[in-house]
């Protein structure tokens, strides 16, 4: 985990970055939304629960939490929902139905602690609406985001990407070529069906985003995006016509292997 910080008054910010080998860094966010019902928006890796216990701890009193919101069931998004769930006794659990019929398949989801949203449904959070928008790409069925119609922010799950050269805590830290490279390995490698689109087809898609007018995109993949989202819109729109990502084989994985003996 990095170290958590806050991005306006409501909007709190759980950094953390995956290393991928010989590309750079995936930043994994989670967020917490300080709405008069405090909100939980994903819950971050695994592989490193007890960092991101500590750092929600930081941020928030998961007492006071009154959602956990799982933008989909992928493990970089639910890593720590059980530990959260028990710390937070008065939150519900805020998902996609198959999301949690497939997190059933692997621990006891408290059904009566779950609330089902779909696409175009919201929550209220006391002091503003969330509503759950599908972005425009995901790698999971079960995906939904959410607009948080008071402080216009779009938390769009993995949409808006990038695989970036080194961690940054706001997307203005990247080079711009860095960004737009990023971005496109991301949604390429994390979307291969978006080469099923047209390109003109695929814009109509991301003209949705455009209607919504969110004015920061708050992806669990991206730093931080204010005043960016006709940018990011425009980086996306030209994806189905880049040239696929094309996973490393097993000569790449003996080379990385070779190096990380030579390098120990
Ligand atoms: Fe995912
Ligand atoms: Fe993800």
């Amino acid at each position: 985990m990095d170290e958590p910080f806050e991005l306006m008054a409501d909007i709190e910010v759980l950094p953390a970055h995956f290393p991928i080998l010989g590309m750079g860094f995936l930043p994994v966010n989670a967020f917490v939304l300080k709405a008069a019902e405090p909100v939980l928006v994903d819950t971050g890796m695994g592989i490193e629960s007890d960092d991101f216990m500590r750092a929600l701890k930081s941020v928030i009193n998961p007492q006071d939490l009154r959602w956990v919101w799982i933008t989909h069931d992928d493990a970089d998004h639910t890593g720590s929902v059980q530990k959260v769930l028990e710390a937070a006794p008065k939150a519900r659990l805020v998902a996609y139905s198959l999301a949690v019929l497939r997190m059933s398949t692997a621990w006891p989801v408290p059904m009566d602690r779950v609330y089902w949203l779909n696409p175009g449904d919201s929550i209220s959070a006391g002091d503003r609406t969330l509503t759950a928008v599908r972005p425009p790409l995901f790698d999971n069925p079960t995906t939904i985001g959410i607009y948080d119609g008071k402080s216009g922010a779009f938390f769009s799950a993995d949409c808006f990407g990038a695989i970036i050269p080194s961690p940054a805590r706001n997307v203005k830290d990247l080079a711009e070529e860095d960004l737009v490279q990023g971005m496109t390995n991301w949604a390429s490698g994390d979307n291969p069906w978006v080469y099923m689109f047209e390109t003109a087809v695929f814009s109509r898609v991301l003209d949705r985003v455009r209607q919504i007018s969110p004015n920061m995109i708050l992806s669990a993949h991206l730093p931080p995006a204010l005043g960016k989202t006709e940018q990011l819109l425009k980086t996306l729109a030209a994806v189905p016509a880049s040239t696929p990502f094309v996973g490393p084989d097993q000569t790449a994985l003996e080379q990385m292997l070779a190096e990380i003996r030579g390098g120990s």
